[in-house]
């Protein structure tokens, strides 16, 4: 499929960028492209012995063949994009557009200082929230007013279109997750965009009709960070026997965690438009299930677990993570479906 996005179904952590990462070498892309929000962002990928965790480069970038870009939607912070350059080895490979909007030292201060932003909402500090404002109020500074990353800038939509038009395989990677939309999220505890798959497109100017594929990710059990409601909240005490605390990427905050939520899940297929979904960390609710890559070889209760959701939601599941590494993971599309999906009540 030449042009596929990839968002997140819950609060965002579900796993994107093991699954977006292993999707970029499956479907030798040609362009991973980030949509988003910006730096707020964390996503893990672990490859070959390493973990990289990302804030600003596509988690594609382990294609060594392909482009890592990101649209003009997002938000940029210098240091973080030049250091991940580095630490990836992307080196030119590696681009952004010259309307992405710069984070400033004076909006990561404003985020972290503001008790509303950092106490009220529970924000990352990654200065997101004010440098969006100030891009609103059309007095951000854009990449091409930055002399460091002048060796970057590319035409993103240009270069994405133009690949879509020769037939190349482009991957849009979305960041946070539906329910932390500005629009369709719990608001006011929620990002500072709309994070749904139309936006996330929008962010790298790729109109709908382009678009063959969405896939929405979801974790085998829900997490959040920050503020606001989280239903069927487990006590920390609980989250903790089960193993489902983690510890949030960007900030170091413990994440709260409740299971898994169907309702959630058919509202965030629908406001995505999904066609396939992903589920991650099943290993986390069934250790056997660990390293696991073939359906037929995972106990039953996983995979009653896994019939349940396919047919409560409507869409196949195509991916199945069973482990951090990129190939701990049971490819369904390659190997053909689960189960019939009927259509929702
Ligand atoms: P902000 O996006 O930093 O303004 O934070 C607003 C809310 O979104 C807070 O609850 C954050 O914890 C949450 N948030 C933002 N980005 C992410 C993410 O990538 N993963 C999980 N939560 C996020
Ligand atoms: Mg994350």
């Amino acid at each position: 499929m030449p042009c596929k996005v990839v968002v997140g179904g819950f609060w965002g952590d579900e796993g994107k960028g093991k699954i977006i990462s292993y999707l970029a070498l499956r479907d030798k892309i040609d362009i991973g492209v980030r949509g988003g929000v910006g730096p707020n962002a964390g996503h893990t990928v672990e490859f070959e012995g390493h973990t990289y965790k990302l804030r600003m480069l596509p988690s594609t970038f382990i294609n060594e063949k392909s482009k890592a870009l990101i649209g003009a939607g997002v938000l940029v912070n210098p240091k973080i994009f030049l250091e991940e350059v580095e630490t990836t080895g992307c080196g030119k490979r590696a681009g952004l557009d010259p309307n992405c909007a710069i984070i400033e030292d004076k909006h990561i201060e404003k985020d972290k200082k503001s008790s509303y932003l950092s106490k009220k909402i529970g924000t990352t500090g990654s200065g997101t929230g004010p440098c969006n404002v100030d891009r609103v109020r059309r007095r951000v500074k854009t990449a091409k007013d930055v002399p460091e990353l002048k060796e970057f800038l590319v035409d993103v939509a240009f270069e994405v279109n133009k690949a879509l038009d020769e037939d190349k395989n482009v991957l849009i990677e979305g960041t946070q997750g539906t329910f932390l939309s500005l629009y369709h999220g719990t608001y006011p505890y929620c990002t500072s965009k709309d994070v749904t798959a139309s936006s996330i497109c929008a962010d790298v100017g790729v109109g709908p009709t382009r678009v063959d594929e969405v896939l929405v990710v979801f974790k085998a059990y829900v997490t959040r960070v920050g503020e606001g409601p989280l239903p069927g909240e487990l006590p920390k005490e609980e989250a903790e026997k089960r193993g489902w605390l983690e510890v949030a990427t960007v900030t170091g905050r413990v994440r709260r965690a409740a299971s898994f939520n169907i309702d959630l899940a058919r509202r965030a297929v629908m406001l995505n438009s999904a066609t396939q979904i992903a589920i991650t960390k099943l290993d986390v609710l069934y250790p056997e299930c660990r390293g696991v890559r073939r359906f037929a070889d995972l106990p039953d209760e996983a995979k009653n677990f896994l019939r349940n959701i396919e047919n409560s939601v409507g869409v196949p599941i195509t991916l199945i993570g069973t482990g951090p590494e990129i190939y701990d993971i049971i490819d369904l599309e390659a190997t053909g479906r689960i189960s019939p999906v009927k259509k929702p009540k």
